[in-house]
């Protein structure tokens, strides 16, 4: 068995979550993937494993079930070093007209699931003295959404857990990141809903880009890391803007489907 760190990466059947499972393989870590769809995970693993010369497990789970977590818990070999938080999901859609077991979803996947991975391996963890959590967010966990007003609700709930669990634990060899992209080019538009006249139209990073410097930040023991200065400055427009403007300011790219 290989004395390699173990990163465990959920939603790394694409987009950011493969390029930090890419990182964490680069940087040495034998991986444990995790998704739903067992064809793209198999791919990954494939890649990665012969790419950087690590081990790499997958585990095909539907993270909206609750009982998902207890089940990767069975089936790891070796404890967990490096938590990597990434597997979530939008709806770009008014409230009222969106699907009402699709918001529990997402909330089961985006806050729950998360909360429930964080707390089975954090212990662990600190008792070792070593490792952390990289929790991906969003530069919506610093605004409310209106017309996704669920989803940034999801990613306030990421940022604040994070900077709370990252002090709980600070000064035990352990730390906890937050990692917050505007918008990257993935599957997530589309999955999400988004129309051409939306966010959709923004200024895209890629998701290597996006996920090295959340990699970077993690490695630093940084608690928050926005890439890209654009996204630096719109995080900082909140402290200067009254809440309600700022919705309102939110709202405008944020038009609903026709
Ligand atoms: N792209 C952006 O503009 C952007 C901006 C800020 C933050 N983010 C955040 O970045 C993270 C990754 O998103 P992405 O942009 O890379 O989107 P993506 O390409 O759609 O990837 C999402 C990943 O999450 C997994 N996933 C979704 N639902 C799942 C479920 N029920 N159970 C298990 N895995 C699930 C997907 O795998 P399967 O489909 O195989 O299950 C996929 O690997 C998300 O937390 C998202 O909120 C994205």
């Amino acid at each position: 068995m290989s004395d390699r760190p173990v990163a465990l990466v959920t939603g790394a059947s694409g987009g950011i979550g493969l390029e930090l499972a890419r990182c964490a393989a680069a940087d040495g870590h034998d991986l444990v993937l995790v998704a739903r769809r067992a064809d793209a995970l198999e791919a990954a693993a494939g890649e990665l494993a012969s790419r950087y010369r690590v081990a790499a497990q997958t585990i095909v789970e539907d993270l909206e079930d609750p009982a998902a977590v207890g089940r990767i818990g069975a089936r790891l070999e070796r404890p967990v070093d490096v938590l990597v938080n990434n597997a979530g999901f939008g709806i770009w859609r008014a409230f009222g007209a969106t699907d009402p077991a699709a918001i529990d979803g997402m909330v089961a996947v985006n806050v729950a699931a998360l909360t429930s991975l964080a707390r089975a391996h954090l212990p662990g963890m600190v008792e070792r003295g070593r490792g952390g959590i990289l929790n991906v967010a969003s530069v919506a966990g610093f605004l409310s959404g209106p017309n996704a007003a669920v989803y940034y609700a999801t990613k306030n709930y990421v940022v604040a857990l994070s900077e709370g669990l990252a002090e709980e634990v600070r000064g035990t060899g352990v730390t906890v990141t937050a990692l917050c992209p505007g918008p990257v080019e993935t599957g997530f538009q589309e999955r999400a809903g988004m129309h051409e006249t939306s966010m959709k139209s923004m200024a895209m990073m890629d998701a290597r880009t996006c996920a090295e410097a959340g990699w970077r930040g993690f490695r630093a023991g940084r608690v928050l890391v926005v890439p890209g200065a654009g996204n630096k400055a719109l995080v900082k427009v909140p402290r200067f803007v009254p809440r309600r403007l700022m919705a309102r300011m939110v709202a405008g790219v944020q038009r609903p489907d026709a």
